[in-house]
């Protein structure tokens, strides 16, 4: 026998900042499926993920919503823990990369990176927006695209003509967050030197490391030669300060990756068989494997790798990247109602038809995966409830009703038991090189010929006649074997089907190599139903609740959020969605400019038993905002409080048009009393 294997398993770090996604699951659900196999095996395998806590986006979410990034960041991390575990993701550790052990070692790295001299300083001249009093990174920058003239372009590339350009190139530059005028402003910066690592990763990158596909694209940046990295960012950023640096902050994606390292050691504190030195020291004999999506591939196989290297750490064993998800045959729309969050999918389906799905359908490459929902439902059905649990079901009622309950001894059908045994080393095979679709494939072949075998005995017909009791129950016990070695074979992906088939076996939890012994003799528990076809109607539930979610998402949205503006309100709503929404005629008591703030105006609403204090983007179109006291209006009145730079917004006015000066403030007819109920 040979020695189990040590291997440290990741999937990358989630942000903590938005929802887990049917996207996202794609890779959890394949780092899970690989790492349980890996376990299953008796390897030493150990999974390990975070949260990605740091950067801008999380600070600036943070404030919008009136609290700490550390409450937003652990809201986050509850609510993804929850997502995980609830689709049967087994991490041995979900962390933080806001963690001391994080902070400890990105510490580590960067002064040994420092100290062997891979370290640049240099200026940067960058856009800086006075208001906020923060440098802008080009996604927080606007303006005039300066090839097509489109406006509200972001600062480095243009959603019409496609164009890419510096923020400094954008006409009429404006920052995304506070609406200023930003300015060019020097500061320092801190460079990884990454080009002192060509050498290493144009070797590392052709080691097998990677699938072919992505090292002929890293030969493309190799080849065209490596950048130096800028890995700070200036106050105020949430994120770990550079140790000696007052001011200046680790780039998220520094300390990203070092968050897989930070929670394995956290990990070991809490285990003490694992020695992070075994794992992580140059001369490691165990394996590192990260899982990512093929947006991410530069991080995780051009800077990490030299990270690791220039720190004296271990490299990864292997970097294996995944596609993208569609799902019909398209980017995930939310207007579609096909961009589906972990918790709306757990809310009407089961994990392991996903789950079975995606394993079906993934193979070794790089190519993006369909989720077709016809196909999933009929698949699933067909599959898993038509092949494999009918077997169980087929034969489980003849031996309770005659032999009360006991699976007689004896192979009625040799060639099936070989069979089984004769597949399973390329099954493993398949799992080992994460080829699941050809796993699943293999394993729905061995169903096939299990259920053709029994229909071909027909047991049913058999327990009618005389004097053939024996014969039914050897081809039942012999189904009921076959069902096991299939369990066996499909655990990794169906983790909670495979425990209920224990119990219902009677059996201790089932390994690998329990498919090479049978079940003679053998006392089983009663038969309850594994697993129940999928409902149609349960996935289109699905799809309304996903439009459902992007019209919460709207209402929560801040005035001029790009993103979801662009996504059209096609959607079908239920009427309690539309009834939840406390619509009321609000008098405008006062309206006022705002000072330093180019679009808002400051409106003080009386809507009958109170008032309210709301910001509201309208300025463009009443540049006399006294010219609107007195008037009625309709208002949002139970849309929750958001804290802005100039104060508390209690609530949103209702206006048609396309912006700028043409907006009109609706209002109702005369005769409405301020604090009425629109209905
Ligand atoms: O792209 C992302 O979602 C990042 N949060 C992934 C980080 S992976 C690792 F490097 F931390
Ligand atoms: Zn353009």
């Amino acid at each position: 026998m040979s020695e189990p294997r040590q291997i440290l398993v990741t999937s990358a770090l989630p942000y903590a900042n938005g929802s887990i996604h049917l996207g996202h699951m794609l890779e959890y659900i394949q780092t899970d499926m690989w790492v349980r196999f890996q376990k299953l095996r008796g390897n030493q395998c150990i999974y390990v993920c975070a949260d990605d806590a740091h950067g801008s986006a999380i600070m600036l979410r943070a404030e919008k919503e009136g609290i700490t990034p550390e409450q937003l960041i652990a809201n986050v991390q509850a609510e993804h823990s929850g997502d995980f575990a609830d689709f049967l993701v087994d991490f041995d550790n979900f962390h933080s990369t806001h963690s001391d052990e994080n902070r400890e070692l990105s510490g580590l790295i960067y002064g040994r990176l420092r100290d062997a001299g891979h370290i640049a300083t240099r200026s940067v001249t960058q856009y800086f927006d006075p208001e906020k009093g923060m440098f802008l990174a080009d996604r927080f920058i606007k303006g005039t695209c300066p090839k097509c003239a489109a406006e509200d372009q972001y600062g480095d590339n243009c959603e019409k003509c496609g164009a890419t350009y510096a923020p400094t190139e954008l006409k009429n530059p404006k920052s995304a967050i506070s609406g200023a005028t930003p300015v060019l402003r020097d500061s320092q910066h801190f460079f990884f030197k990454l080009p002192d690592f060509q050498a290493m990763l144009q070797q590392w990158t052709r080691s097998g490391t990677l699938q072919d596909a992505v090292a002929n694209k890293l030969a493309e940046w190799l080849d065209s030669g490596l950048q130096e990295w800028d890995i700070s960012r200036d106050a105020p950023y949430f994120g770990f300060e550079i140790p000696g640096e007052p001011g200046k902050y680790f780039y998220v994606w520094l300390d990203a990756p070092i968050g897989y390292m930070a929670s394995f050691k956290n990990l070991c504190a809490r285990r003490p068989e694992l020695d992070f030195d075994a794992f992580w020291n140059e001369d490691s004999k165990a394996e590192l494997y990260h899982f990512i999506g093929k947006d991410i591939v530069n991080f995780h196989a051009l800077f990490w790798p030299a990270m690791l290297e220039g720190a004296g750490f271990r490299k990864p064993t292997a970097v294996n990247v995944h596609g993208y998800l569609t799902v019909n045959g398209a980017k995930m729309s939310k207007s579609r109602g096909t961009f589906i969050k972990a918790r709306t999918y757990l809310d009407h389906l089961q994990p392991e038809y996903l789950r079975y799905y995606y394993a079906a359908k993934l193979g070794r490459g790089v190519d993006d995966l369909d989720l077709n929902l016809e196909d999933f439902v009929q698949k699933v059905n067909s599959d898993l409830v038509g092949k494999v649990v009918n077997i169980a079901s087929r034969c489980a009622g003849f031996i309770h009703k005659g032999n009360a309950g006991v699976m007689v001894a004896g192979d009625a059908a040799p060639e099936l038991t070989e069979a089984f045994l004769a597949a399973a080393p390329s099954i493993a095979e398949a799992y080992e090189g994460r080829d699941f679709g050809r796993a699943m494939r293999e394993i729905m072949a061995l169903a096939d010929r299990a259920n053709a075998w029994i229909a071909d005995k027909a047991p049913w017909s058999l327990a009618k006649q005389e004097g053939k009791q024996d014969e039914v129950q050897a081809i039942c016990a012999q189904g009921i074997n076959l069902f096991r070695q299939l369990v066996i074979f499909l655990k990794p992906v169906l983790p909670l089907l495979a425990a209920d088939a224990e119990a219902f076996l009677n059996v201790a939890p089932l390994t690998w190599n329990d498919h090479q012994s049978r079940l003679e003799n053998h006392q089983l528990n009663p038969f309850k139903a594994l697993m129940s076809r999928i409902e149609p109607a349960k996935v289109e539930a699905m799809v309304a609740a996903s439009k459902e979610d992007l019209l919460a998402a709207e209402a929560q949205a801040p005035a001029g959020n790009g993103e979801l503006a662009k996504d059209p309100l096609s959607a079908e709503i239920e009427f309690d969605t539309f009834a939840a929404v406390d619509l009321r005629v609000a008098l405008i008591v006062k309206a006022e400019a705002v000072p330093g703030a180019d679009k808002l105006l400051q409106l003080t609403l009386d809507i009958g038993d109170e008032r309210r204090n709301v910001f509201s983007g309208i300025k463009s179109a009443y540049p006399d905002p006294s010219k609107l006291e007195g008037r009625l209006t309709m208002m949002v009145a139970n849309l929750k409080p958001r804290k802005m730079r100039f104060g508390m917004s209690e609530g949103m006015v209702m206006a048609a048009g396309p912006g700028g000066e043409e907006i009109y403030l609706l209002s109702p007819d005369s005769g409405a009393k301020p604090g009425q109920r629109i209905k």
